[in-house]
This record gives structure tokens, sequence and C-alpha cells, in this order.
């Protein structure tokens, strides 16, 4: 049998977290689902709590601030498993509840361009 592979970029929590535990539990031993984080620590932690409740994924560094990693991503899956069967690009950036979106600060202005390169497709 042919295993499905999965990749959600942006897994650390909310809703990528969600889409990917989903997505481990539907496939179960029939598929791979990959999360991404953008921290070796915050893999970790995810890995760590989703195993705690007996969801099984594994996890890859992804950031979009890096104009390498779409591609980089898209060759260690092929090397892989020859390709993907769903990509969710959820890794973006939301502004806080509270947060002024008509005068941002420095910071959100900079988490918002770290994003840009979610126009980049994975080309997979
Ligand atoms: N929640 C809403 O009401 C809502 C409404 C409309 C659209 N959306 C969209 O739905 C998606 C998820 O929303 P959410 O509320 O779950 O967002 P969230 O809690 O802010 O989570 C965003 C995810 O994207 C990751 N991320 C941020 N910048 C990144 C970068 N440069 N490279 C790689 N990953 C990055 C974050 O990782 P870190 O932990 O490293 O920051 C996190 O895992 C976003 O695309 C958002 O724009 C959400």
């Amino acid at each position: 049998m042919t295993l499905k592979i999965g990749i959600v970029l942006g897994a650390t929590r909310g809703i990528g977290r969600a889409l990917g535990e989903a997505l481990a539990r539907r496939w179960g031993d029939a598929g791979i689902v990959y999360l991404t984080a953008r921290r070796q620590s915050d893999a970790e932690a995810m890995l760590a709590e989703l195993g705690t409740r007996g969801v099984c994924v594994q996890s890859l560094l992804f950031d979009l601030a890096d104009n390498q990693a779409p591609s980089r991503v898209a060759e260690l899956l092929r090397e892989r498993h020859g390709g993907v069967d769903v990509v969710v690009q959820n890794a973006a950036y939301m502004p806080r509840v509270g947060e002024s979106i008509a005068r941002p600060s420095r910071a959100s202005v900079e988490a918002m361009l770290s994003v840009l390169g979610a126009r980049r497709p994975l080309a997979i």
C-alpha cells in the first residue's frame, strides 16, 4: 500500500496545529503527516504534546522568511516520498486581538513581511 503524504506549514499552534492533528488522526497508519515549525524547540514541544494524545506526526523546520525554505522542503519530500498528496499552506502572520492594524508596530510589520514568501508555491 502506498502511504499518503501530507504537510501542514505553520502548525505550531492555532488552525495549523488543529488541521495537522485532524489529518494525522484521519490517516492513521495509512499516511505520514509533516508539521512545520520555525524553531526546533517549538517542533519538539509540538511532537511531545501531540504524542501525549496518541497522535504520531513528523516535524520539519520551515520559515517563509527564508527564500530557500519552500524548495528545500519540496526537495526533501520528493527525495523521501516521490511527492506529496496534501499541502496546507497555513503559515502566516495573524494580528493578535487588540493589536492596531491601522498603526502596526515595527514587530508586526516585520512579521507580516516575513510571510511574503507565501506567494511562492511549493513546486513539487
Ligand atoms: N484565526 C482567525 O480568525 C483567522 C481568520 C482569517 C484567516 N486566518 C488565517 O489562518 C491561518 C492560521 O491562523 P491562526 O489564527 O491559527 O494563526 P496563528 O495562531 O498566528 O498561527 C500561525 C502559524 O503560522 C506560523 N508562522 C508565522 N510566521 C511564519 C513564517 N514566517 N514561516 C513559517 N511559519 C510561520 C506560526 O508559527 P510560530 O509559532 O513560529 O509563530 C504558526 O504556526 C493564517 O494564515 C491566518 O492568516 C485566521
